[in-house]
């Protein structure tokens, strides 16, 4: 506890972190083994907090409590992405199970950011009852999401095969090779390619087709873009879920980093750029304030109206879903949409 989150430090401020050892006077053998671990959380908060724009990553929405949140977001009705993949699956689940298993061989489905697996329970249970001979290895960051998810697999499907990991997607690519005698069919649904920014979708594309044989297939849910106004509302809901989701992440940074935002000092703002297909979530400082934030040992400085930006969520055409694709090198074999054409599910084989 001798440099991070003393009083002396604190008064101190951030700038005169290099005088710290001397003038505590302790062996600075003794205090470094005794400085709090640098989690990624730290590592996001202290980097993302001193750039301009600041930003932070929404990867690091899903505590607990964010990830209750999300699984209300998904039922809120200005949230149409759920149900329209939801539609989607119920509708195409006998055509996406010819597709995935053309023979007898077995399968792995590997579902990569599973959160409580909503939609994907429509493919367990219908591959199930069709006796598909597969395992499902739902992939999270989030142990909580994960151990609610497992929990009911096993209650609902006593006999299905079940390999699940806490990790996230990239260390998830590293093992899929792993296993290499059974297709693979890796699942990344809801639009959680959304987050990524283009370059970042090209490079976890072709980490995808590094890792997997001829023949395995991806499935990907895309949010499509349509009339500007649906997809703002869906970021801007009436009942005020987005706002919570967003700011939950300053409360998940006050106890896990000891920091002191005040909630009710921030706002939820977001945009969405038709021409770019970029709905951005930020957090938006009400007044001139500082923030102390103990763990990375910090005082932020926010002026009014000053923002964050913790969330990118891109909407795609098809033209540009296709082009993905064949630059990474994949075929596109299957194109299944909701009667709206809101969200598309598109297969990939490798
Ligand atoms: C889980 C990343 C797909 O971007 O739509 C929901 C998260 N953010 N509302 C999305 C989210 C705000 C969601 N993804």
């Amino acid at each position: 506890m001798a440099i991070y989150g003393n009083t002396i430090s604190a008064e101190l401020g951030a700038e005169n972190t290099g005088h710290r050892d001397a003038e505590s006077g302790t062996d600075t053998l003794d205090i470094i083994p005794s400085a709090p671990h640098p989690t990624p959380l730290a590592n996001e908060v202290r980097e993302g907090l001193q750039k301009t724009p600041k930003r932070l990553s929404s990867q690091f929405f899903y505590d607990a409590e964010g990830s209750r949140i999300f699984a209300e977001i998904m039922h809120s009705p200005d949230y149409y992405l759920t149900r329209s993949e939801y539609e989607i699956l119920n509708t195409h689940k006998a055509d996406l199970l010819r597709y995935v298993t053309p023979d007898e061989r077995p399968f792995d489905l590997v579902e990569l950011g599973a959160g409580d697996g909503l939609k994907t329970k429509i493919l367990l249970s219908y591959f199930s009852d069709q006796k598909a001979d597969f395992t499902y290895a739902p992939v999270d960051i989030s142990v909580d999401a994960l151990e609610e998810l497992v929990v009911d697999i096993r209650q609902k499907w006593p006999d299905l095969r079940l390999n699940p990991r806490h990790e996230d997607y990239f260390s998830a690519l590293e093992h899929l090779s792993e296993a290499a005698d059974s297709r693979k069919i890796v699942l990344f649904l809801g639009s959680n390619i959304g987050n990524f920014a283009q370059d970042e979708a090209i490079k976890f594309y072709r980490q995808l087709h590094d890792q997997l044989l001829p023949g395995d297939l991806v499935l990907t849910g895309f949010d499509l873009q349509k009339h500007p106004a649906v997809i703002h509302t869906a970021y801007n809901d009436r009942q005020g879920l987005t706002r919570a989701f967003n700011l939950n992440l300053l409360r998940r940074i006050n106890r896990e980093l000891s920091a002191n935002f005040d909630l009710a000092a921030f706002d939820h703002y977001e945009s969405y750029n038709p021409e770019t297909g970029e709905a951005r979530s930020y957090l938006v400082s009400q007044k001139n304030q500082t923030v102390r934030i103990d763990a990375v040992d910090m005082d932020v400085a926010f002026s009014y109206g000053e923002i964050i930006h913790t969330e990118i969520s891109r909407k795609f055409t098809r033209k540009q879903i296709e082009q993905l694709a064949q630059e990474t090198g994949f075929n596109v074999t299957g194109w299944f949409t909701d009667c709206k054409e809101y969200f598309a599910d598109v297969l990939f084989e490798r």
